[in-house]
């Protein structure tokens, strides 16, 4: 049994969606995690996921190790009892804490394997809601777009605890990914944001509020094809993330070198401290902003078209 969920990254308006604010997201398909579930000829159920050097036997896990409690919570909710012997292949093309949603794809992709599995159905919605419990387990207060984007896999405009709606593209627009190489965990810093809002609570929500409004405006330019209002946003936004402190000097070279080169805007994604930056960029500048990335300490690009 075979399954696969995409990366995602976040177009605009992280952290401040943890606080209740519109945030825009994508998936990103050209990196994903593959999960392969067989029978096993020795007893128990084997974990091999080469790209973090684990190979394993469940029980030997710690019971709040993400992989292994996706496995005895799913076992749980099923109800399957005693545990089938199996191996679970795990793979994953996203890089770990780098705002591409990793931990998320692994656990979608690995409860769809397992589910599928053991014959047990689950919609779209209950492995979204699945998937959400996992990660309150490892990131402690995520507002939840990371698994609803990667489970849908279409773009999402996403308030917390709302009902999923997506948003039409008017013509597909590219976006360049630049990878600092530099892994920074979500939890950190969401948890950092957590402490500055709690120590000055009435100017964290006015920035979160700019944000949010940011948001809407990028879903009017994306609905109505306004690519360099688009741009702007982004820059924006990117001023606002810095103010959170979640910028990083890296994240802040790729962003310039990015606009330098001639892109519409850029932003950090994601968590931030590290990891990923984006730039909207014309589809026939993609490669020249990708290459004057990488000249500025990128450690790897990645061109999408969101469509
Ligand atoms: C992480 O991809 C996005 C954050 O806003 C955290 C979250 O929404 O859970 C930083």
């Amino acid at each position: 049994m075979k399954a696969s969920a995409p990366g995602k990254i976040i177009l605009f308006g992280e952290h401040a969606v943890v606080y209740g604010r519109p945030s825009l997201a994508v998936p990103v398909t050209q990196v994903h995690a593959d999960v392969e579930i067989s029978d096993s000829a020795s007893a128990g159920i084997w974990i091999q996921a080469p790209d973090i050097n684990l190979h394993a036997e469940l029980n030997t896990l710690p019971s709040d190790h993400p992989i292994a409690s996706v496995i005895h919570n799913l076992f749980f909710l099923s109800r399957v009892s005693p545990f089938p012997n199996l191996n679970i292949k795990i793979t994953s093309t996203i890089p770990v804490a780098s705002g591409l949603g990793s931990g998320a794809a692994v656990t979608i992709a690995l409860t769809r394997a397992l589910s599928a599995y053991i014959n047990y159905s689950m919609t779209d919605e209950q492995i979204n809601a699945f998937a959400y419990e996992i990660e309150k387990l490892h990131h402690g207060t995520p507002s939840g777009i990371d698994n609803t984007v990667i489970t849908y896999s279409k773009p999402v405009y996403f308030i917390k605890g709302q009902p999923i709606e997506t948003f039409q593209v008017a013509q597909p627009f590219t976006i360049v990914i630049g990878d600092t190489g530099i892994s920074a965990p979500t939890k950190e810093s969401v948890g950092n944001v957590r402490k500055l809002w709690d120590a000055d609570r009435a100017s964290w929500e006015l920035i979160f509020d700019n944000v949010g409004g940011i948001a809407k405006r990028a879903r009017d330019a994306i609905e109505s094809g306004e690519w360099k209002q688009l741009g702007e946003l982004m820059n924006q936004n990117h001023v606002l993330l810095q103010g959170m402190t979640v910028s990083s000097p890296e994240l802040d070279q790729l962003v310039i070198a990015a606009n330098n080169q001639g892109a519409l805007g850029a932003k950090l994604s994601g968590g931030g401290r590290g990891g990923n930056m984006i730039a909207l960029v014309e589809p026939n500048q993609a490669e020249v902003v990708a290459k004057s990335l990488v000249e500025a300490g990128a450690k790897r690009t990645i061109i999408t078209q969101i469509s």
